[in-house]
């Protein structure tokens, strides 16, 4: 199938999203358009994650399909956790979709899942590159410091406990605040940091509740009112802390599960401006000969790593955040 706008001479260009979506995607839909044009590409959105690559819902994309998407949340072209295309015969199907389109370079915006499933199709293909884009408020994926959406994630995140605080001080109770972020508690800390909590529980970090009775009965002693704790929803333990404030330092507690108004909401000047680096270096690195690569972001800024040293390694905190976050645990 060749390109209906531009002609049979322009490589034909997809992008999908895959995975739990993120604010900021639709930033990087409307930059994937406008650069591609630019750079004389002929873009295609892939609608569904993969699930969209197996069953064909490919099509071409304009300026008037990215048109007033940039301040909203999502994905305008939906995403999927696609079970199917663990398999291969329906990556094959995928494969067979893409070559049908014509299509040679495909961006893959999600987690370090989406990416392996990248790598397979990049292995089970010929004449296609592939890119991914980190997209998760997890912000778990190895050799990059930054994901696309955590920082809206974390904006809602601090709406919420700043207007928790109220509450609490208001009417002398603790919080027991629970954020996403999977296996991963890098959410949770940066939270807590930035909200001025009184506790940050992550799996990354060991504690003791012993250490904390002591210091916090100290405190409700000296006239601390209310408390606000932020758990990572790795531990699972939001309703045994909310009980053991009652029990054991004696303030009344509520358990507040942020769950997914973490996911959505306007996306900040930070994660527009992000998706549009991220898709640019993206487009770029096909254009420079790169066939399977994931755009990472760190202190020195923009850089395609081989997908082999991203999807397949374990994600470590910031050990400066890590330090941080200890402190909560010797509270005096
Ligand atoms: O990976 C993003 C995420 O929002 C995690 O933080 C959370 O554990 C999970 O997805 C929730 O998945 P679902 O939207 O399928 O409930």
């Amino acid at each position: 199938m060749k390109n209906k706008e531009k002609g049979s001479q322009m490589k034909n260009i997809g992008i999908l999203c895959s995975g739990g979506d993120v604010s900021g995607m639709n930033a990087a839909l409307k930059r994937f358009v406008e650069y591609s044009f630019a750079k004389g590409l002929a873009p295609y959105f892939i609608y569904n994650g993969f699930e969209g690559l197996i069953d064909n819902d490919i099509h071409q994309a304009g300026y008037h399909d990215v048109a007033g998407i940039i301040s909203r949340g999502g994905t305008k072209i939906r995403s999927s956790r696609s079970k199917r295309f663990m398999e291969e015969k329906y990556r094959r199907q995928a494969v067979e979709n893409l070559h049908a389109h014509d299509i040679k370079y495909l961006i893959v915006l999600g987690g370090d899942g989406s990416f392996k499933g990248m790598q397979k199709l990049s292995q089970e293909s010929r004449g296609i590159s592939f890119c991914g884009i980190p997209a998760t408020i997890d912000n778990d994926i190895a050799g990059t410091e930054y994901c696309l959406g955590v920082d809206t994630a974390l904006n809602v995140i601090r709406d919420a406990i700043d207007s928790i605080r109220d509450t609490a001080s208001s009417f002398s109770r603790a919080f027991v605040i629970e954020t996403m972020g999977r296996q991963c508690g890098y959410l949770a800390l940066v939270s807590a940091l930035t909200s001025g909590a009184e506790m940050c529980l992550i799996p990354e970090i060991p504690y003791e509740l012993e250490k904390y009775q002591n210091a916090f009965r100290q405190q409700m002693k000296e006239g601390r009112g209310y408390f606000i704790a932020v758990v990572s929803e790795a531990l699972k333990n939001a309703q045994q802390i909310s009980e053991w404030f009652e029990a054991k330092v004696g303030i009344e507690s509520r358990v507040v599960i942020l769950g997914h108004i973490q996911r959505g909401g306007n996306p900040t000047v930070y994660d527009r401006l992000m998706a549009f680096d991220f898709v640019t270096h993206a487009i770029d690195g096909f254009l420079r000969g790169d066939s399977c690569s994931i755009i990472c972001y760190g202190k020195g800024g923009f850089h395609a790593k081989k997908i082999e040293d991203v999807a397949f390694k374990e994600y470590e905190i910031n050990p400066f955040l890590l330090r941080l976050g200890k402190e909560y645990g010797h509270q005096k």
